[in-house]
């Protein structure tokens, strides 16, 4: 009996799973909460703006990761996979230090995984050890993520994703999180939120039209 080659679609498409247009609108979408969230914490605008430019870069990693990746593709191995995955935000950083970025987007960039706990990555810090940006970037990252849909799942609804990141708030500093429940309370008030047709672009990304802020603020 012939056998044709087995493929082992699952391992295979989450190990090379990139889409460039979704990391774009996450970015995106992930800057515009990270500014308004900024603002209610109350930090002045320049680091506000600053945080804006983080946002769209915050993943930038991932670039480099395929690289890394490549020539992985069979290893069926979910640990091998986070493995590569925890690197993207110390790629990101390595990315960007030599190219004019200030420390605090550098930082709010390699940072933006760790947990207000302590168990995150890459450096396990912990509390406001943490800087200031990458909690607000960890806070405004995992709510764009639940409100987007993947390959594996739909995206889920405002009210949904908040009461699932309640579940998990001792990863986040309550301060920034509560401004994050004004925000996105006030949004959903103001009717900025359309009625949950258009899942696919998760947070507002029409806001402060910050898809410029890198040329911007870039030397
Ligand atoms: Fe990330």
């Amino acid at each position: 009996m012939s056998r044709t080659k087995e493929k082992n679609p699952a391992s295979q498409d989450r190990l090379l799973e990139f889409d460039l247009s979704t990391e774009l609108k996450h970015g995106i979408a992930v800057s515009n909460l990270a500014y308004a969230v900024a603002k209610e914490v109350g930090l002045p605008e320049d680091q506000c703006y600053q945080l804006a430019v983080a946002g769209v870069l915050h993943d930038i990693g991932k670039l480099k990761l395929r690289s890394y990746i490549n020539g992985q593709e069979n290893n069926p191995l979910v640990i091998e996979e986070l493995k590569y995955v925890r690197m993207h935000s110390a790629l990101g950083y390595e990315e960007l230090k030599d190219q004019g970025y200030s420390d605090f987007i550098l930082e709010s960039i390699l940072y933006h995984h760790e947990n207000f706990d302590g168990t995150g990555y890459p450096s396990n810090k912990c509390g406001e050890e943490i800087p200031i940006g990458a909690r607000i970037l960890r806070v405004c990252d995992v709510f764009c993520a639940l409100s987007s849909d993947r390959p594996y799942r739909r995206a889920f609804d405002r009210m949904t994703v908040v009461g699932l990141m309640i579940d998990e708030v001792k990863n986040f500093d309550m301060e920034i999180f509560l401004a994050f429940q004004r925000v996105v309370h006030k949004e959903e008030h103001d009717g900025i939120k359309e009625e949950t047709g258009n899942r696919d672009e998760g947070y507002s990304s029409q806001g402060n039209g910050n898809t410029e802020l890198c040329d911007q603020h870039h030397p």
